[in-house]
């Protein structure tokens, strides 16, 4: 949730350190710090707020050319300066930037603090500061190792020693860690957002794993105090700095939803294969016995993930005629599931670094579960855990609210669908159905978002609302949740999703005139059960949007946001379009920053 960079070369190193952490911000944002050596004692500068409050606290030059930097999204401790990152131990020789939780840190804070240790913040990063700085071992390696081994929790962090000042030391447990090589010249960071402007040669360390990092070299080993050496090469990213630039756009949430027909198309190139009517999905190295060999289908991912998820479920059940569902993965890790040999699971995350998603995924691999992974994050924790499975290709995702990956995921999982199905019962008629109705989604989702504006006048007439329904039935049941979704977190307005179909057995108390309800009407098999709900909340003077492809009874619904016609199993990739824009336009109406809302962060690498 926080965001680390640091460096070491022949720079300067604050401005590299802001530089990376702007790009970071949106993982955390809440405070913002920096620590580099400078005449026999380390300059730290800290302060609550933006990126930009600490860039305005620096006046001067920097000379120093190692340094250390964290944005914060507060978990132990409000945001504040005293709890901003960096944390200096008590001699005020080691400075220190920590992502993750430390879970046993009020037991270590006790007892530094009986044997005298006085507390500077209410951070639990601040102990393991005091640990690393009173270790008696002869190395800053061997200090940072011999701490480690009294934490207990998550954690990646970077550490500096005044006394040696020529190199960091880095160590992940839990939490992202990217080593990025230059000339002459090391960064580190949690996330190669905060890399790609210097370099797109980067080395992905694993959890358990320790790197020294010098100018001009690095060495990987084990986290344990009996630590081996572990040899890493490094990879080449294809980003660019572009990638996490607005550009025209007026925010990243804006940006990635009109990405969304350049990153489909992505997401779908070479994947689809007319003459055998069927996806071919390289990443899922089974051949077509072991892929029929499935009885079941089980999705995992958290908020938007598992919507996709859901919408996936329904997509398999329906391809393939495999009984599938989807689960929260938070829920899951916590449940010593049952898990059955012949069921396929799929961890779904657009970073690939949700902690509950991960820990799901590790339950299933220790259980010998069979794992693949629907990752957008190319080197992430979730796609190395995984080992094989579908990559998005949506290219970063940057605004905390998730829309071209979710797209992009509901997309891939109608491919695995189509996959699971062309091994067993789908016909190849309708394998040439799904795959057509496929290649039409870019252009589709284009045409969606060239109504924008007619969208943003619908969400300017319910913007005072301060509650809202969004209802579907069962392929726009997760269109529904994910609706209402979008709408909490960058508008603050309360939404309630629900199936259409159990409103009459309860909520359907809650409608007047001041409880709008969202409705998604596709034209299909439902479709006059749909206009039969809708009739039911007219009837109690609710006010009606529908999301539809369908031709309603004239004055039926008090707006429409219209949706294209594809396959109607493909339905809820469309019609989850609509509503991305009708949340961004009620937030944008009510003021809200869009990519930064309140109490949210990117990924949720924290439990
Ligand atoms: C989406 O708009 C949310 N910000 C959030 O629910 C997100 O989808 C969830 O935290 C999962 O993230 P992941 O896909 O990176 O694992």
């Amino acid at each position: 949730m926080c965001g680390i960079v640091g460096y070491v070369g022949r720079r300067q190193a604050a401005p590299i350190l802001v530089e990376g952490l702007h790009r970071l911000e949106y993982r955390g944002y809440d405070s913002a710090g920096l620590a580099t050596p400078e005449a026999g004692a380390f300059r730290v500068i800290k302060t609550e707020g933006r990126v930009q409050q600490l860039r305005n606290l620096i006046k001067e030059e920097i000379p120093a050319t190692i340094g250390i930097a964290h944005t914060r999204w507060a978990t132990h401790g409000e945001p504040s300066d005293a709890n901003a990152h960096p944390h200096l131990d008590a001699s005020g020789r080691i400075a220190l930037v920590h992502n993750g939780i430390i879970e046993n840190a009020d037991r270590l804070r006790a007892q530094l603090t009986a044997e005298g240790v006085v507390f500077a913040s209410d951070t639990d990063t601040e102990a393991l500061a005091h640990l690393i700085g009173r270790s008696g071992a002869p190395t800053l390696e061997e200090k940072v190792r011999e701490a480690l081994s009294r934490v207990e929790g998550t954690y990646g962090i970077v550490v500096l020693d005044l006394d040696d000042p020529d190199h960091l030391v880095v160590a992940r447990n839990g939490s992202p860690i990217v080593l990025g090589i230059g000339e002459s010249e090391m960064f580190v960071a949690s996330d190669v957002a905060a890399l790609v402007r210097h370099t797109q040669q980067v080395v992905y360390l694993d959890d358990g794993e320790l790197a020294v990092v010098r100018a001009t070299e690095f060495h990987t080993s084990t986290l344990a105090v009996e630590s081996s050496p572990v040899v890493k090469s490094p990879t080449t990213v294809d980003l660019v700095v572009d990638d996490y630039e607005l550009g025209g756009s007026a925010d990243f949430m804006s940006k990635e939803i009109h990405e969304q027909p350049t990153a489909l198309g992505r997401a779908l190139s070479g994947r689809l294969n007319e003459r055998f009517a069927t996806a071919h999905l390289g990443g899922i190295n089974m051949d077509p016995r072991e892929l029929r060999a499935i009885r079941r289908v089980k999705f995992l991912g958290c908020g938007s993930s598992y919507y996709a998820g859901q919408m996936g479920a329904q997509l398999v059940e329906e391809l393939a005629r495999i009984p599938a569902d989807a689960e929260p993965a938070s829920e899951f890790r916590y449940r010593n599931p049952v898990v059955e040999a012949d069921t396929l699971y799929v961890a779904l995350s657009q970073s690939g670094e949700t902690l509950d998603t991960l820990a799901a995924a590790q339950e299933l691999k220790r259980k010998g579960g069979q794992l693949l992974g629907v990752v957008n994050v190319v080197g992430s924790a979730i796609a190395r855990e995984c080992g094989s499975g579908i990559f998005l290709h949506a290219g970063p995702e940057v605004s905390v609210a998730s829309t071209k990956a979710l797209t992009n995921t509901a997309t891939s999982l109608a491919m695995l669908g189509l996959l699971l199905g062309r091994v067993r019962d789908l016909s190849t008629a309708d394998g040439k159905r799904i795959v057509a109705g496929l290649r039409r989604l870019p252009e589709q989702v284009a045409e969606i978002l060239a109504q924008e504006h007619a969208v943003a006048e619908v969400a300017a007439r319910f913007a005072d609302t301060r509650s809202m329904f969004f209802v579907g039935r069962v392929r726009g049941w997760p269109v529904a949740r994910e609706g209402a979704q979008k709408l909490k977190e960058i508008s603050y307005v309360h939404a309630e999703a629900y199936q259409a179909s159990e409103l009459k057995h309860g909520p359907l108390a809650l409608i007047d005139n001041t409880m709008p309800t969202v409705i998604i009407v596709p034209d299909d098999e439902l479709l006059s059960k749909n206009i039969g709900t809708i009739e039911e909340i007219k009837a109690r003077s609710g006010a009606v949007i529908a999301v539809t492809n369908a031709e309603l009874p004239e004055g039926l619904a008090d707006a429409e946001l219209r949706v294209p016609r594809n396959e109607t199993e493909l339905d809820p990739i469309l019609f989850t379009i609509p509503l991305q824009l009708f949340a961004y336009h009620l937030a944008a109406k009510l003021g809200r920053d869009i990519d930064r809302p309140r109490n949210l962060a990117k990924s949720v690498t924290v439990e």
